[in-house]
C-alpha cells in the first residue's frame, strides 16, 4: 500500500511525525512524506523535522507564502504533478491548514482515497480560513479520524456516513508524550532559553500569530496592552511567529521590556518552556490539546474555539481579544488548580496506533 503524507505549516510536522513512525511497524505499508512547502524558513520547518526524528521529505513542492489562493494554487498544481507521476492508493491529509485543503481536493479529483486525521472539528467561524479548510476536505474524504466526540457529531449532522467515522484520539498527543517523554530525560541546558528559564521561573508563555488577532493595528494593539499589563506581575516568554514579526514592525507595537520576545522554537524546546509555565496564553489550536493533555493552565485569546474539550474538561479558558476579558482570563486561569482536569477520553499516545489498523482492515 503506497501512502502520501501531507505536511505544510509547523502543527502539521507534529500530527504527521507519530503517524510516520507507526508505519514502519507495517511492511505492507510504504509511507512517503510530501512536504508542501507552505512553511520553508529553517525555524518553522526543517528544525522540525529534526526535533521530531522525521527523516528529510520524499517529496517537496516548495509552494511558499502568498495569499490564499495563490498558496492553494501552487500546492494543488504541483501535488497534481505528483500524484499524476506518482499514483498513491492513499493520501493522508492533517490538521485545517491551506495544505490539508489542496492536497484533499487534488487527490480525491485523481481518484484517490483521501484520510483525514483530525476530522469534524468546527468554530462554526467562517472567518477563519481554517474552518473553510475544514469543511471543504471533510467534504469530500474517504476516512474521517476524529481527536473529540464532538466532532463526530458535526460530522453525523453533516450527513457523512457513520461507517467512515473513527473516533481514535489525537496524533497531537501521541506526539506529545512521546517528546515529553525523552525530555524527562534531558535537563534543556542545550537549549538557547535555558538560562532565561531558570532566571524567571515563574513566567507566562505566550503565542500568539491569528490574522483576526494580529493583522488588524486595532486588535493588535488591544491585545499588546493586555499584555504589558500582565506583564506588570510577571515575565512572559514570547517566541515570535513571522506573521506576528511582520505585522509588529507594520504597527509599531510596543511592548513591556518584561515580555522577552524569543525567536521561533522548535518543538522541544517550546514544551520545555511551556510545560513549566504559570499560564500558557495562546491563539493557536495545538496548544489548546496540549497544555490540556498537561494539565497546564491555559488562556486562549479567540472568541470561539474548535476543540471544546479542552474547555469542557480541560485547562482551557476562552479570553477572546478584548483587554478586560484577558485579564480576566487570566485571573481566572492563575487561580486553578492543576489537579482538577482530566485528559480527554483516548488522548493516551495512541491515536496513530488505532489509525493503521482502521487502515489496513479495511
Ligand atoms: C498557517 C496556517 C495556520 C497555522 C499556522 C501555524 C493556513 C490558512 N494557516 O498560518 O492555521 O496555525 O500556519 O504557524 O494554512 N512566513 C515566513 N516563513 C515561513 C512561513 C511563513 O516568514 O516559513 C511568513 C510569510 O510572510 C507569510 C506569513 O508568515 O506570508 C504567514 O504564513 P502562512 O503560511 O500564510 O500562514 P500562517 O500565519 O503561518
Amino acid at each position: 500500500m503506497r501512502v502520501f503524507l501531507i505536511a505544510g505549516a509547523r502543527p502539521n510536522f507534529m500530527k504527521i511525525a507519530p503517524i510516520y513512525r507507526e508505519s514502519l511497524k507495517y511492511n505492507e505499508v510504504c509511507c512517503k512524506i510530501v512536504h508542501t512547502g507552505q512553511h520553508y524558513d529553517y525555524e518553522m520547518s526543517q528544525a522540525f523535522f529534526q526535533d521530531l526524528e522525521l527523516p528529510e521529505p520524499d517529496f517537496f513542492l516548495n509552494a511558499g507564502s502568498g495569499t490564499h489562493a495563490v498558496q492553494t494554487a501552487k500546492i494543488m498544481v504541483a501535488f497534481e504533478e505528483l500524484c499524476q507521476d506518482e499514483r498513491p492508493d492513499l493520501v493522508i491529509v492533517v490538521g485545517d491548514v491551506n495544505s490539508t485543503l489542496a492536497c484533499s481536493v487534488v487527490a480525491k479529483k485523481c481518484l484517490i482515497n483521501v484520510a483525514h486525521v483530525e476530522a469534524g472539528l468546527r468554530s462554526f467561524d467562517l472567518t477563519m480560513p481554517e474552518e473553510i479548510n475544514r469543511i471543504v476536505t471533510d467534504s469530500i474524504s474517504d476516512y474521517f479520524f476524529v481527536t473529540e466526540e464532538g466532532g463526530v457529531k458535526n460530522l453525523v449532522s453533516e450527513g457523512r456516513p457513520k461507517d467512515r467515522i473513527h473516533f481514535v484520539g489525537n496524533v497531537m498527543i501521541d506526539n506529545l508524550f512521546h517528546q515529553a517523554r525523552k525530555l524527562r530525560k534531558d535537563d534543556g541546558r542545550c537549549f538557547s532559553t535555558f538560562r532565561l528559564k531558570k532566571e524567571k521561573r515563574d513566567y507566562v508563555f505566550l503565542t500568539l500569530h491569528r490574522p483576526s488577532n494580529v493583522d488588524s493595528k486595532e486588535c493588535f494593539e488591544e491585545i499588546a496592552d493586555a499584555l504589558n499589563h500582565i506583564a506588570t506581575e510577571i515575565p512572559i516568554l514570547f517566541p515570535v511567529h513571522p506573521r506576528t514579526q511582520k505585522m509588529m514592525d507594520q504597527f509599531n507595537i510596543k511592548l513591556s521590556s518584561n515580555i522577552f520576545l524569543l525567536p521561533p522554537l522548535g518543538f522541544k524546546e517550546s514544551l520545555f518552556l511551556w510545560k513549566d509555565s504559570t499560564v500558557v496564553m495562546t491563539d493557536s489550536g495545538s496548544l489548546q490539546e496540549e497544555t490540556t493533555a498537561l494539565g497546564v493552565p491555559c488562556v486562549t485569546l479567540r472568541q470561539n474555539t474548535e476543540r471544546p474539550i479542552t474547555i469542557e474538561i480541560g485547562t482551557n479558558i476562552l479570553a477572546g481579544a478584548k483587554k478586560e476579558s484577558i485579564l480576566k482570563a487570566y485571573r481566572n486561569a492563575m487561580e486553578k488548580n492543576r489537579k482538577n482536569y482530566s485528559v480527554p477520553p483516548k488522548w493516551d499516545g495512541r491515536a496513530s496506533e488505532r489509525i493503521w489498523k482502521i487502515i489496513l482492515n479495511s
